[in-house]
């Protein structure tokens, strides 16, 4: 439903996101996790033809942003991470206004003022002022215009950001409770609102992608697994396959490539084993030629720091 390829945007010097690709399917819900300044931001203004890429491309339901930004627009509700005020307009005169701008024909607008302020749990407020609303009851609003035209496609910037913990949890279960039949991408910087909201993420760091994969995969990874990537020369695949997923510690050896007789396999390790030495051991006791293992790639636990230090820099404001 959401389609990015070697999507890099440059500002200036500064490349904010750097050939960065990814797929959202239908129905999903998607974390866009990643620290401040990573590029998610930049990543949605993309996806809803704000701004063009550098480089790359994006589409949603088969349609380019570039080139067809109005099939896309119209397939599209987007929360902006600051959204548009008006404060002098009441809540249903705003929703009116929005439901117009995207064509909704005045005969049903009445109608979709009303659903979507109900799903969004803002029908109290309808004649209440914009700039008297508490910023739980803000955020609701900016759900209620992204849903108003029901797109395929919702991209949420920072959803919770600014949000006591009460108005978090009712905004979570208010965006759960829209997937299935939109299809979400929200971005955050909070790894904990991945867990509880989505049930896919993509991590970004420094304008790339680090890491893609379903949250269960992620959280189990994070309670203390890790990958080790191996190379061993000197016997055949299954050899050292079978001796690699001997060692104490091991619970899964993926077999990631062969190049020049030498076999590449990522081992990951129970919680709270480090598994390095053994793995070192048992490949140099084979008699096999251990040409390389570390941390696989930059691990998830790294991320994970990474952006803990990120929230922690930030002074609890969120
Ligand atoms: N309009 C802009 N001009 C120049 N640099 C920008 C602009 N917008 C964002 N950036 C830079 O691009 C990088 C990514 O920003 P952004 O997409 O807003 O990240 P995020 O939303 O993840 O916090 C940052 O280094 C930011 O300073
Ligand atoms: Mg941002």
């Amino acid at each position: 439903m959401i389609k990015v390829d070697g999507l890099t945007k440059r500002y200036d010097r500064t490349v904010a996101v750097n050939n960065i690709s990814f797929e959202v399917e239908k129905g999903q819900i998607v974390g866009f996790l990643g620290p401040n300044g990573a590029g998610k931001t930049t990543t949605m203004r993309i996806l809803t033809c704000f701004m063009p890429p550098t480089d790359g491309t994006a589409s949603i339901a088969g349609f380019d942003v570039m080139k067809s930004p109005l099939e896309v627009k119209r397939r599209i509700g987007y929360l902006p991470e600051n959204p548009p005020v008006y404060p002098e307009m009441e809540v249903h005169e705003y929703l009116s206004f929005v439901g117009r701008l995207k064509g909704i024909p005045s005969a049903e607008l009445p109608q979709r003022v009303k659903d979507v302020s109900e799903r969004c749990a803002v029908a109290d407020v309808s004649k209440k002022l914009i700039s008297k609303l508490s910023k739980g009851y803000r955020q609701r609003v900016g759900l209620a215009q992204a849903i108003i035209h029901n797109p395929d496609v919702l991209i949420l910037d920072e959803p919770t950001a600014g949000l006591d913990p009460k108005q978090i949890h009712e905004t979570r279960d208010l965006i759960r409770s829209l997937a299935g039949v939109h299809t979400i991408i929200l971005s955050t910087h909070i790894l904990p609102e991945v867990e509880q909201t989505c049930d896919h993420v993509v991590i970004i760091s420094k304008g790339l992608i680090v890491a893609k994969d379903s949250v269960q995969n992620l959280t189990s990874r994070l309670r203390g697994q890790e990958a080790v990537l191996v190379e061993v020369a000197g016997a055949s695949t299954d050899d050292v396959r079978r001796r690699l997923e001997q060692v104490a510690g091991v619970s899964r050896v993926l077999h990631k490539d062969t190049r020049n007789g030498a076999h590449v396999f990522e081992v990951e390790s129970l919680p709270g084993e480090n598994v390095r030495a053994s793995l070192a051991r048992a490949v140099v006791e084979a008699g096999w030629n251990l040409n390389e293992l570390h941390a696989a790639a930059l691990s998830l636990e790294d991320v994970f720091l990474e952006l803990t230090a990120a929230e922690k820099a930030q002074g609890g404001q969120q």
